[in-house]
């Protein structure tokens, strides 16, 4: 047979095999001590020298290229075996998988910030139920049965007896019942009213509640506590500002906004031209909430605040639509 064809049927039959055994069986045809090409490369001995050179060059490249085909295959169906036996169908030559490493919601990182502040001025964290009883959301927070205030604040009903909380303040009472001043505590969770979504609002929304208890607390302890805490949240340069306000469990009230994070007082449309950004109520909280927890208020005072945490993180990181924190888009829970 001529060493071309020779060459091609060998490589052919490498190619079809489809098992060790087999492929051990062909190297034999071909390499075997009566193998083929082993022959072929025997009777060169009796050629003409010049044919020998020629035929002989022929011969061993198809040899070597024999072998390492041989090798390849040898691998090849050794992997096989391999994967056959650890049972599995795992396909090694496809590309690996990346795995997603997960964070906090936006809402979460920001709510945790808050907490960590005031943790770090010696606040408690403390939590309170979301099913709460008109008690609790209304009257021990001194807001009179049947007053417009009620509504202010409107929340769900569950029944005659239970409603979903509509703020955090009700944590207050909770804490203050069974411990006695000093009571000095912060108090995230979820809190609920029926309010329709749009760019401002959600029925479902994050408050962070504060309350400091003590003999000789002071309104310019509050001032000092909440503008550290802005300066911290916002940075060391935001302004912050006072004004009077009125909520049934504080006396006196104040509602507290910084320097706008957009214009930086200037006016703008975020701040609709005040150059001011409310985030915060605050007060004095009122004797008759201290009388409805038996402490003695002529012995105690303190002061207590609330703040929205969506509202917080829409001026933090300057978003103007609170949906987009609900809808979960990755796009845009990514950037946090
Ligand atoms: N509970 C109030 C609200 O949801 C916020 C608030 C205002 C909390 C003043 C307070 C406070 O503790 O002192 O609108």
């Amino acid at each position: 047979m001529d060493i071309e064809a020779l060459k091609q049927e060998s490589e052919q039959e490498i190619k079809g095999v489809k098992s060790l055994e087999e492929l051990e069986a062909v190297r034999i045809k071909y390499l075997g001590r009566k193998g083929l090409l082993t022959n072929f490369l025997k009777e060169l001995a009796g050629l003409a020298e010049e044919k020998r050179r020629t035929q002989g060059k022929l011969a061993n490249t198809a040899k070597q290229l024999f072998n390492e085909l041989l090798e390849q295959k040898k691998t090849e169906l050794n992997q096989q075996k391999e994967m056959n036996e650890a049972g599995s169908q795992v396909d090694l030559t496809l590309p690996g998988r990346k795995s997603w490493l997960g964070h906090k919601h936006p809402i979460t990182q920001v709510l945790d910030e808050i907490v960590e502040i005031f943790v770090g001025m010696g606040f408690e964290e403390k939590l309170g139920p979301e099913i709460e009883t008109e008690w609790y959301n209304y009257a021990a927070l001194n807001f009179p049965e049947d007053h417009p205030a009620r509504d202010q604040i409107a929340c769900f009903y569950l029944d005659d007896k239970y409603l979903l909380r509509s703020h955090t303040s009700p944590v207050q009472i909770r804490v203050m019942e069974k411990q006695k001043p000093p009571v000095r505590i912060i108090a995230p969770g979820r809190v609920f009213r029926p309010d329709a979504f749009d760019a401002s609002h959600a029925p479902v929304f994050h408050q962070v509640e504060g309350l400091y208890v003590d003999e000789n607390v002071s309104l310019a302890e509050l001032k000092g506590t909440l503008e550290m805490f802005c300066r911290k949240m916002f940075g060391e340069n935001v302004k912050v500002r006072f004004t009077p306000s009125y909520f049934p469990f504080t006396e006196p009230s104040a509602d507290i906004a910084i320097s706008c994070v957009i214009c930086d007082g200037a006016g703008c449309k975020t701040c609709k031209n005040t150059g001011w950004l409310e985030i915060l109520g605050s007060g004095m909280v009122h004797p008759a909430v201290l009388e409805n927890v038996g402490y003695d208020s002529e012995k105690y005072s303190g002061y207590a605040f609330g703040m929205g945490v969506e509202r917080v993180a829409m001026v933090k990181y300057r978003i103007d639509d609170i949906r987009l924190f609900y809808e979960n888009d990755i796009r845009f829970i990514q950037q946090f």
